[in-house]
């Protein structure tokens, strides 16, 4: 449709009809056994449900035809539905979690992941996707940092950008591509004390400098949606907040798409103590520029009448509606009401998605611990043990649409390596110590205890046969994700003890960790011969631990967020600000910033992450000794495989910015390279540093350079390497 056909059909369209386009309800309200949660199914008025513009979380071809159909039938201007879903690492082919993929370090293999995911999307009916997740999170506790790519904005910025160019393509008419939504705008991973839903407060520099870079970078991309974030930041909520919505999201970033506010979120300004009432949130959403309520019902209940008083002007009406039928008309859905609806279709997983889910599976682990070669696995007697070895649950929480059925578990994808006389296993004990709070409520086994002690029998059993254990560990898939805050990042303590009286048999052990955030690993490092972290790997899961654990693969993932020693170090990150007095690395540190009992820095810092080779970093040098803003400097270094077999790594380039109107981080991330080399093989890696990348958020509130002294480190984690130094004259 041309935009005067868009322009006209807007003008024939009745008050109620254009407010409706702004009303998003769930799925379940259409359809009898849609999954999905939150306010119960029957509360949306039969009027509602005939003009709301658009609904979410239900999928499947046959079931959205239906619905499209019906519902086109009924609008009195056969407007389409528009539906969308939580996409967020899979749809049915299921990949590792988000932060996960953070650690592959591999923005080119994320953009080919959404890819696939969009298009099995796509065919499935879906049109628009609730993702990427750009927000930066630097605190274990809170749940939701398995749905990021973790602590770094660099990074961040990278992979939100190749998932929205990835979701989208080209061409969104094309039906194998749905719409992408960068959220949640904005800072919602600053949550105090890492609870979720919890207030943020943030400077305007610290907001500006590392939590909004990811979002602009990836709007960059034009995704056709953002969303805003449950959260306020320094006292507003961000569903209400004119000046992220309006001064930074519109003018700044120049966001010319549909603003979509988190669940509930419109409505929940009232609990916030921001607005009044439904009216008032529905007001002061619309004054901040939110295009669809999502769910709170504060639209559908009031904007009609704000608008018919006069409170909220027509013209603000029309310009959020044009621009809601402007993203159904992106996605031809004018042209083609019915795109992916078609029946026969439907979405399956093809050999192509598992062989793409797998590498991105063993491209995501990440080797902390390798003592004594123990990895890759030997050919002798390997016993596969512990409530990860054999469970199909290796999808995360919001992983709705990806059925465990098609997940390879690790212990099938060991009987395909191994001869079966070589392998067993053994289950070890539950996931979880008994009535554990989980997302989806307490978890309570029938005779826990008799259920334990035969299981730790058989373990034990199995252990005492083998050469080596491969413990297999974890937080359950509903313990990371939304609403899943926890004030202890330890392993259960029943974990704990299997692995306790696994050590007791003296066998080799490699302890395999299913995560979605990080944990306190301090104790399992010390108990274990390997340690690995496994993520929340999703359908090809078993496949590419496999791959890793008998050497197909090198593992080549790196730490995209620090893990501590203890939960009290969190909120924890490698790019802090200095102080004025930095504890010494060596030598007397009384009276300096540290801790009495724990280090400052992480058990295993972002970016770390070892090889089955090793690699050795000589001759770095820069281009010059100094560089005029509109110059460049080359940084470089070469890295040799000093191994003996193939591997890949992440050489990396930091930089400190020494002095400045503002301080400076420590160090930050200014680019990453992967780099692949066969045993006695080097490359030279370099890096072009340009006066943009210096630039920061100055005392004078501008994104300057500072003339001064920079340090630069090409190395292989945030804490490694010997800097060198230039001037930006
Ligand atoms: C989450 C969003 C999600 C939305 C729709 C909310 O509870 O915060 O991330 O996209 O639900 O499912």
């Amino acid at each position: 449709m041309d935009r005067k056909a868009l322009e006209a059909l807007l003008n024939d369209m009745s008050l109620e009809e254009k407010v409706m386009q702004l009303v998003q309800i769930p799925g379940s309200e259409y359809e009898a056994g849609a999954e999905i949660t939150g306010i119960e199914r029957g509360q949306v008025k039969d009027s509602v449900k005939r003009l709301a513009g658009s609904t979410l979380g239900i999928w499947g071809s046959k079931r959205l035809k239906k619905i499209q159909e019906k519902y086109i039938m009924e609008h009195p201007h056969h407007i389409p539905l528009m539906f969308m879903l939580d996409v967020i690492h899979g749809h049915k082919t299921v990949l590792p979690c988000p932060l996960g993929q953070g650690a592959t370090f591999d923005p080119d293999a994320v953009k080919k992941g959404a890819e696939m995911q969009a298009r099995e999307a796509a065919t499935d009916g879906v049109h628009a996707t609730f993702s990427p997740m750009a927000d930066l999170c630097r605190d274990a506790r809170w749940g939701r940092i398995m749905e990021s790519t973790g602590e770094d904005k660099l990074l961040n910025s990278r992979m939100a950008s190749a998932m929205v160019e990835g979701y989208q393509g080209d061409d969104l008419k094309d039906s194998s591509h749905v719409a992408a939504c960068v959220k949640h705008f904005a800072a919602y991973g600053a949550a105090e004390g890492g609870r979720d839903y919890n207030n943020t407060e943030l400077s305007e520099h610290t907001l500006r400098e590392y939590y909004l870079r990811a979002y602009g970078e990836a709007i960059k991309k034009n995704p056709v949606m953002v969303m805003t974030s449950f959260n306020s930041i320094n006292g507003i909520p961000a569903t209400g907040n004119i000046f992220l919505m309006k001064k930074i999201l519109r003018e700044e970033f120049g966001f010319k798409g549909v603003l979509i506010s988190d669940w509930g979120a419109v409505g929940e300004m009232i609990n916030h103590g921001f607005a009044e009432d439904q009216r008032d949130a529905a007001y002061k959403a619309m004054l901040a520029g939110v295009d669809i309520d999502m769910c709170s019902g504060c639209y559908s209940t009031c904007l009609e009448e704000l608008v018919n008083t006069g409170v909220v002007s027509e013209k603000m009406l029309d310009e959020a509606v044009l621009r809601v039928l402007d993203m159904k008309n992106d996605l031809g859905l004018f042209e083609d009401p019915y795109r992916g609806l078609d029946i026969d279709a439907g979405s399956i997983i093809t050999d192509e998605s598992r062989m793409l889910a797998r590498k991105a599976v063993a491209a995501s682990l990440v080797l902390l611990e390798n003592r004594g070669k123990t990895l890759p696995l030997r050919n002798e007697k390997n016993a596969f043990i512990g409530p990860y070895a054999n469970t199909k649950r290796l999808q995360s929480s919001w992983a709705f649409s990806g059925n465990d059925e098609n997940t390879v578990t690790v212990w099938e994808a060991a009987m395909e390596a191994y001869e079966l006389e070589y392998i067993k296993v053994a289950v070890g004990c539950t996931m979880l110590d008994q009535d554990t709070v989980t997302a989806r409520g307490i978890r309570h086994v029938d005779h826990w205890q008799e259920e334990n002690s035969k299981l730790l029998e058989e373990a034990v059993q199995a252990a005492e046969w083998a050469d080596t254990v491969i413990l297999c560990l974890g937080e359950d898939s509903t313990q990371s994700g939304e609403a899943t805050s926890k004030a202890s990042i330890k392993l259960p303590e029943i974990q704990l003890k299997l692995l306790g009286e696994i050590k007791k048999t003296g066998k080799r052990i490699v302890t395999l960790v299913f995560t979605g955030r990080p944990l306190e690993l301090n104790e399992v490092r010390e108990l274990s011969d390997a340690l690995m972290i496994c993520w929340l790997p999703g359908t090809e899961g078993g496949h590419g631990v496999v791959d890793v654990l008998t050497g197909k693969v090198s593992p080549s993932g790196r730490l995209p967020v620090s893990f501590p020693y203890t939960v009290g170090q969190e909120p924890l990150h490698y790019d802090m600000y200095p102080t004025g007095r930095p504890k010494p690395e060596n030598g007397p540190s009384a009276f300096t910033s540290r801790y009495l009992d724990c280090e400052n820095g992480a058990l295993y810092p972002f970016g770390y992450g070892l090889s089955y080779t090793s690699f050795e970093y000589t001759d770095l040098k820069l281009s010059a000794q100094s560089m005029s803003a509109s110059e460049t400097i080359t940084a470089s270094v070469t890295v040799r495989n000093t191994g003996d077999i193939k591997g890949c790594e992440t050489v990396q380039l930091y930089i400190r910015d020494v002095t400045g109107s503002r301080v400076r981080p420590i160090r930050e991330l200014a680019g990453f390279k992967k780099i692949s080399l066969e045993p006695g093989m080097e490359e030279e890696v370099s890096f072009v540093i340009n006066e943009e990348m210096l630039r920061f958020w100055t005392a004078e509130e501008k994104w300057e350079s500072e003339a001064g002294k920079f340090r630069v480190w090409i190395c292989n984690n945030s804490c490694s390497g010997q800097p060198l130094e230039f001037q930006l004259v």
